[in-house]
């Protein structure tokens, strides 16, 4: 299944791919964890890129584009993925919809998650990362049984840089300018599946699963 998660920052894309691509044993695909990494091992990526995703604007098609082709010619996406955070642009959805039709493949459905802005911002102002292993929490909806430190690896938990207030108001901006026509781009394709993104995750999970079927079903999958 070849699978894109759309919608603002906060909506959960990233905890709800991690789940389904346990669920459906495809790896998830996040554009911005990609980056981050970048900009942590402080390559040349990272140091394009880096101030850019500070600031909460967009970084550039070309240098986001090439990340994604790379990624999914990397084996363990043969039998499918999840887009998470890409694409972002129209220009984006066109180009990968050419990368994938050189490799005879296409998308299967496009989740977009609905939730509305008082909870984006309830939600990306509790969120802490770690730093180590890329776990999120929240700290009221999802708090790690230490407080400040990850339940896996024991380091200390941050806040991301671009969540703090101003950044956050760049992303809204940019997600509402560049990202929201990709809704109207999708649905003519008839790939679109809007789901109620607020409730528990695993509900929100069901109700992706759900969403899914009956694409699934006429592809035999
Ligand atoms: P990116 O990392 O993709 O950030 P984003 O789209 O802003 O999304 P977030 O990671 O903020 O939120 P999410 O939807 O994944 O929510 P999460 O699951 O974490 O991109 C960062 C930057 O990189 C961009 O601004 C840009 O600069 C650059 N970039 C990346 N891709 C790009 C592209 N394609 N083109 C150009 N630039 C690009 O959940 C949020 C919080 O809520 C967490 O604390 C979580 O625990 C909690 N939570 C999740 N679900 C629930 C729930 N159901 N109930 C309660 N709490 C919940």
């Amino acid at each position: 299944m070849n699978l894109v998660l759309l919608g603002p920052p906060g909506a959960g894309k990233g905890t709800q791919a991690k789940r389904l691509a346990s669920r459906f044993g495809i790896p998830q695909v996040s554009t911005g964890d990609i980056l981050r990494q970048a900009v942590k091992d402080g390559t040349e990526l990272g140091k394009q890129a880096g101030p850019i995703m500070a600031s909460g604007k967009l970084v550039p098609d070309d240098l986001v584009m090439s990340i994604v082709r790379d990624r999914l010619l990397q084996p363990d996406a043969a039998k499918g993925f999840i887009l998470d955070g890409f694409p972002r642009t129209i220009p984006q959805a066109e180009k990968l919809d050419h990368a994938l039709a050189t490799h005879k493949k296409k998308l299967d459905a496009v989740v977009s998650l609905e939730v509305p802005i008082e909870t984006l911002v309830e939600r990306i102002s509790g969120r802490r990362s770690c730093p180590r292993d890329g776990s999120v929490y929240h700290i009221v909806q999802n708090p790690p049984r230490r407080e400040g430190f990850c339940d896996l690896c024991g380091a200390s938990l941050v806040q991301r840089e671009d969540d703090k207030p101003e950044s956050v108001r760049t992303r809204m901006q940019a997600y509402e300018a560049s990202t929201s026509p990709l809704k109207e781009f999708y649905t003519r394709k008839g790939l679109l599946r809007p789901v109620d993104g607020v409730g528990a995750p695993e509900a929100i999970e069901a109700a992706v699963v759900g969403a899914l079927k009956p694409r699934e079903a006429t592809s035999g999958a």
